[in-house]
């Protein structure tokens, strides 16, 4: 699904600039075949005609800085915590929208991470600068925290992978990951850069609604020093 968009803007590219659509001084010249197409609407129109159609639903050329808009991993700079109104989420007509509290001012307190919406969401709730109900309807309930890490072995330069159920399970209910996203047990699952990029294993949550893939570090953790400390008896 969110492969979908840019193969198909890049497709829907090609083709038009395959008609001599994108060239100037050409523009009255027919696709080639574009009457042909099984699935086309316009089969059967004057080229003319398709042509125009093709012009008002082609998307704007003006360059703007929304070019990697679909690259949810890639968000221009200085976009994030922006006021309810602005979100784009909340209904901006609707009164109450502006009485939510701006995300800017709800976390100016809290420990600052470098992406995402720019909180350490991990050190917050570590120092109980948040304290999230686990349960709704009981405000007694607490999280099953389970410590235990698992080595994910990164062939090639990177540090390998240290997947903690710490951090996790203070948030998260075990079946929030298993079975669907992971098989629990070590090994057991194929994970990649590419399949996380695609939104699926770690990336169902990062770059969504946990730090996003540019913090390396955070995932690659297993570097020599942690290696070293481990061996010494
Ligand atoms: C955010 C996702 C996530 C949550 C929540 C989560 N786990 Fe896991 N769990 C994993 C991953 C990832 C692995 C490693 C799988 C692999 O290596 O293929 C794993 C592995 C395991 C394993 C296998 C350990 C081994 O040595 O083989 C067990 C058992 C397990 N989890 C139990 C739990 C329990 C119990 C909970 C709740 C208290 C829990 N997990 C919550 C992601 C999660
Ligand atoms: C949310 C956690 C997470 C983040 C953030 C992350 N990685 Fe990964 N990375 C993984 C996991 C999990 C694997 C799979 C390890 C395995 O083989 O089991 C992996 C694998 C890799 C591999 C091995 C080859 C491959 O593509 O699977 C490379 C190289 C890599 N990561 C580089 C990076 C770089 C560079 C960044 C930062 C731009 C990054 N990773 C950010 C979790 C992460
Ligand atoms: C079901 C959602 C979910 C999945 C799947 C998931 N995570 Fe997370 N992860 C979170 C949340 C939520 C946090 C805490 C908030 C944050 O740090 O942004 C977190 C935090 C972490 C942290 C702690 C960072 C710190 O500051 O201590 C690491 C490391 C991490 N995740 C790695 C992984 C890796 C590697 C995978 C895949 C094997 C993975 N996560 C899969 C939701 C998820």
């Amino acid at each position: 699904m969110a492969a979908a968009k840019p193969s198909e803007r890049s497709r829907g590219q090609a083709s038009r600039e395959a008609c001599g659509e994108t060239r100037p001084g050409r523009g009255g010249r027919a696709c080639p075949g574009a009457g042909r197409h099984p699935g086309s609407r316009h089969a059967g129109h004057s080229p003319e005609a398709t042509l125009a159609a093709a012009r008002a639903a082609a998307p704007s050329p003006t360059p703007s800085a929304e070019v990697n808009a679909f690259n949810r991993l890639l968000k221009p700079v200085g976009r994030f915590n922006r006021p309810a109104v602005e979100s784009g989420i909340h209904d901006p007509a609707n009164d109450m929208t502006l009485q939510l509290q701006p995300p800017s001012v709800a976390f100016a307190a809290m420990p600052k991470s470098m992406a995402g919406n720019h909180v350490d969401w991990v050190k917050s709730l570590d120092s109980k600068a948040i304290a999230p109900r686990w349960d709704r309807n009981d405000p007694a309930a607490a999280a099953v925290v389970m410590d235990l890490n698992i080595v994910r072995e990164v062939k090639g330069s990177m540090p390998d992978v240290v997947y903690p159920h710490k951090q996790h399970t203070e948030w998260l209910d075990c079946s929030n990951c298993h079975p669907k996203i992971f098989v629990p047990q070590k090994g057991a699952n194929q994970i990649s850069m590419a399949s996380i990029l695609l939104g699926q294993k770690c990336g169902v949550c990062h770059g969504k609604v946990a730090f996003p893939v540019s913090e390396c570090r955070l995932c690659h953790s297993k570097t020599e020093a942690v290696v070293a400390a481990e061996k010494k008896p």
